[in-house]
């Protein structure tokens, strides 16, 4: 069969890559389509050559825009390539514009639908992804979930048991696959930090940097944890002239966004790590990490009940108290069921195993 698989920005490339090369090891004929979300070196050429993914065979070149503009201009790309490439399953991941995008049009087209991390509900409609995803899952014909929770959501919203199937986490195939790797990544030398004795922070979702009013509340509370524990902060560029703008304190430390390997080894050696970030919820939990999740809210509450991620809202007295609490008090490393290293096998296996458009039924 012949099976496109979609990426466009920064959280795609380690998601798509482990389901490449599975479907590929089974035989599948595998199309690579990049919709050009994002663009950046840093943001993009980097993880194709840390994760050795191969170059797109196709770009559409969307670049960015309004919500309207962007998801607009990927559809409009990808419908003829579609009707041109005549695929027997179409796979998305995640919940960016992007997805979106694929997902509505191939819906329309007629190829079977794949949707790789299904099923995470943040239930705050404010955030962008969380319409992503829904209108996603509503549209795909496997739900592939990467958690019991994100199952039991898809369960609520009334899909068909034949349709949900739990296959663990991709994005933690890639980190077991690369940890090794990125140990011996000298990142730690060249920003002079030393193992267990600095934080790693991100941020990037609009409600934190867009606002200059959030954003300085967050830089506040992140200025009195740098006193205890200096911070390094991979500026992602949504926030960067945010970032500028508003005035970083001392004891943040504001670096480029790092490559793949790069980042993974200053996740790995960071005391806690303090991010807006769905993935990087993740990856601490993986790596056994304390993590304070800088949102009031997160569509992976497994890394919370099971993980080493706490919820510490974007109020800067709560977040220094929760960031003292972990530093003196870390949470015990546990890792969730099927993190394991094999979510794209399992994934293949369901595609491929799945019957075709023809025979199966569209989702009710
Ligand atoms: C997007 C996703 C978000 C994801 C994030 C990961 C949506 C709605 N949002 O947010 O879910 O968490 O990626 O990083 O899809 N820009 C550059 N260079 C680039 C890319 C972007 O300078 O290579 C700048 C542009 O000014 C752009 C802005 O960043 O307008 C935002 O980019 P966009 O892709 O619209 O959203 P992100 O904030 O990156
Ligand atoms: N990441 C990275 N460099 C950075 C920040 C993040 O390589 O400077 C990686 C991180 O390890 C994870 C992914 O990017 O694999 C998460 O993407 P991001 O935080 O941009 O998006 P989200 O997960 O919030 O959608």
């Amino acid at each position: 069969p012949r099976i496109i698989c979609v990426a466009g920005a920064r959280p795609n490339y380690m998601k798509v890559k482990p389901v490449m090369d599975a479907l590929e090891r089974h035989g599948a004929d595998v199309v690579l389509v990049h919709t050009g979300q994002h663009y950046d070196t840093s943001m993009n050429d980097v993880f194709f050559r840390d994760l050795g993914i191969r170059p797109p065979d196709r770009h559409l070149g969307a670049g960015s825009g309004s919500h309207a503009e962007q998801t607009g201009r990927v559809m409009a790309a990808f419908e003829p390539l579609l009707a041109e490439l005549a695929p027997d399953a179409v796979v998305v991941v995640g919940d960016v514009n992007s997805t979106l995008a694929c997902a509505l049009v191939t819906a329309k087209a007629g190829p079977l639908l794949a949707h790789v991390e299904a099923g995470l509900r943040s239930r705050d409609w404010s955030m962008p992804e969380e319409v992503n995803r829904v209108a996603t899952d509503r549209v795909s014909d496997y739900l592939l979930a990467p958690s019991a929770d994100a199952a039991a959501n898809l369960r609520a919203e009334g899909y068909r048991e034949d349709q949900v199937h739990v296959v663990g986490n991709v994005m933690i195939d890639t980190l077991r696959a690369n940890l090794e790797r990125a140990r011996s990544s000298d990142v730690l030398d060249r920003y002079g930090l030393t193992r267990g004795r600095y934080g790693l922070a991100t941020l990037h979702r609009p409600a934190n940097v867009d606002d200059p009013d959030a954003l300085r509340g967050l830089l506040k509370a992140l200025g009195r944890i740098g006193e205890r524990c200096p911070l390094v902060l991979p500026v992602h560029p949504r926030a960067e002239q945010r970032l500028h703008a508003v005035g970083v304190p001392a004891g943040i430390r504001l670096v480029p966004p790092a490559g793949y390997l790069d980042f993974l080894a200053l996740q790995d050696s960071a005391r806690v790590v303090l991010t807006d970030s769905g993935g990087v919820q993740e990856e601490t939990t993986a790596l056994g990490v304390p993590c304070v999740t800088l949102r009031d809210n997160t569509e992976r509450p497994v890394t919370v009940e099971e993980g080493t991620n706490v919820l510490a809202g974007t109020d800067p007295e709560r977040i220094t108290a929760t960031v003292h609490r972990v530093l003196d008090d870390p949470p015990a490393p546990r890792c969730p069921a099927l993190w394991d290293g094999r979510a794209g096998e399992r994934i293949a296996r369901v595609l491929l195993d799945g019957g075709t458009a023809r025979t199966r039924p569209r989702p009710t």
